[in-house]
């Protein structure tokens, strides 16, 4: 279905007299290893036979709903996309890191593992040395090693392509390193949070855990519920619900609004001290913890430490946000994923006005798809720009397609790109 609807190009009507839509294409995985052989013979291979131990790689993800919720105890619901980043990566036999990439030409990032500490490494290169810093730090023997990569992720529209980076080394470095971790879905959860480690600590990304585990514990054809309350052995944390969109006669269109968007900044770190703050005034370890029927008594409690009400608005987007989680979820499992749209609006209404992590160019992505017949859209990720989402009958892709670009175009907006996304499978 994916490449029929890729292929059914409109000759005719508005999108005639506008560019043709930026399809960010996904790369097959042959022509993924293909790029970083070459890549690795190209910055490696003077010091050897040119050859690296193997390569490995890792998706991005789309979050179907469940957002801030991580980092709350609660729940979401990603998929892994089609879109992978790829690592050659060989073995050395000190503890030396040289990384090169295809997205910085001719530049090599070196450091020693031993020296890996908080605060002591930045840039890109963070990210990869961050995760043999935390697997070390888990007890595991990891080597230093020379890797490259390139990804078809695309770069800073929220799907997670750090999390990919992070995830494809630490299969890689679980392969060479003959941990094993990589074989059952408890060990993947392991490299999950090394991953996480990696992010929060050496890059400074304060950052919850769905990237990470939907890159490494996604399955294709299927969402990953993610319950993120603290303590669930891996067998509670994640359970699989097919996701067969092709059978319901749906797509899942990915639409990057080239808005800019960054974790790193205070706007991510606020909202999420923001949770604690609230969770702690309530005598909380988490969010979670507040049932949704105990919402009114909560927003209650805390109107006295929160004169203009962001604690309560918060707290309302969280506490909202899990059980639409939850209920999404059922649909699903129940055959329904036809029915879901309403969830996926009220989802990006609760983002925009309570959480305020929403940005001009999403809104309007869910304005223009559903006009267009989107059963439903919302933003997805962490927001402030980014990615939005819309479920669409697989007959309207094109026209959903030609109304976002429309509405971007008479905005005055850089055209968006658009992607499908049928849920794949995860990192190896
Ligand atoms: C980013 C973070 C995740 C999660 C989402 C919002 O993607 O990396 O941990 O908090 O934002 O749901």
């Amino acid at each position: 279905m994916r490449a029929d609807v890729r292929g059914h190009r409109p000759v005719h009507g508005i999108l005639s007299a506008m560019t043709s839509p930026d399809w960010l294409e996904s790369w097959p995985a042959d022509e993924g290893a293909r790029r970083v052989r070459a890549l690795f013979a190209d910055a490696f291979g003077a010091s050897d036979d040119g050859a690296p131990d193997g390569v490995w790689s890792a998706p991005g993800r789309v979050n179907l709903i469940g957002e801030h919720t991580d980092y709350n105890g609660g729940l979401a619901l990603p998929i892994a996309l089609p879109h992978r980043t790829y690592v050659a990566l060989r073995r050395r036999d000190d503890d030396v890191v040289r990384l090169a990439s295809a997205q910085a030409p001719g530049e090599t990032w070196t450091a020693r593992l031993s020296e890996v500490a908080p605060g002591a490494v930045s840039g890109w290169g963070a990210y990869v040395a961050g995760v043999a810093w935390a697997l070390r730090r888990a007890g595991h023997q990891v080597p230093g090693f020379d890797a490259v990569v390139d990804s078809c992720v695309p770069f800073g529209a929220g799907l997670s392509s750090s999390a990919a980076l992070e995830c494809a080394v630490a299969v890689a470095l679980d392969d060479v390193a003959g941990l094993g971790l990589a074989d059952d879905d408890a060990g993947r959860a392991e490299l999950a949070a090394a991953c996480v480690r990696a992010e929060n600590e050496i890059a400074g990304a304060p950052t919850g855990g769905m990237d990470q585990a939907a890159s490494l514990r996604c399955t294709e054809g299927h969402a990953l519920l993610l319950d993120c309350r603290p303590g669930l052995s891996p067998l509670e944390s994640a359970t699989r619900v097919p996701f067969d969109l092709e059978a319901a006669g749906l797509a899942l269109l990915v639409v990057d609004t080239r808005a800019e968007h960054a974790l790193v900044d205070g706007q991510y770190a606020a909202r999420r001290a923001a949770c604690e703050k609230a969770a702690a005034l309530l005598g909380l370890d988490s969010l979670r913890d507040v049932p949704a029927e105990g919402l009114p008594e909560a927003l209650d409690a805390l109107a006295e430490h929160d004169p203009d009400g962001v604690l309560r608005r918060r707290v309302q987007h969280v506490v909202t946000e899990i059980a639409r989680t939850a209920e999404f979820a059922e649909l699903v499992r129940a055959g329904k994923v036809d029915e879901v749209g309403p969830l996926m609006l009220a989802s990006h209404t609760s983002l925009r006005v309570d959480y305020e992590v929403s940005a001009r160019e999403l809104d309007l992505v869910v304005e223009a798809a559903t006009s267009a017949g989107a059963l439903g859209a919302r933003m997805t990720g962490g927001g402030f720009g980014g990615s939005a989402i819309a479920l669409v009958r697989a007959g309207d892709v094109d026209a959903v397609v030609a109304a976002v670009q429309q509405a971007f175009d008479d905005a005055g907006l850089r055209a968006p790109g658009f992607l499908l996304a049928p849920p794949s499978a995860p990192a190896a």
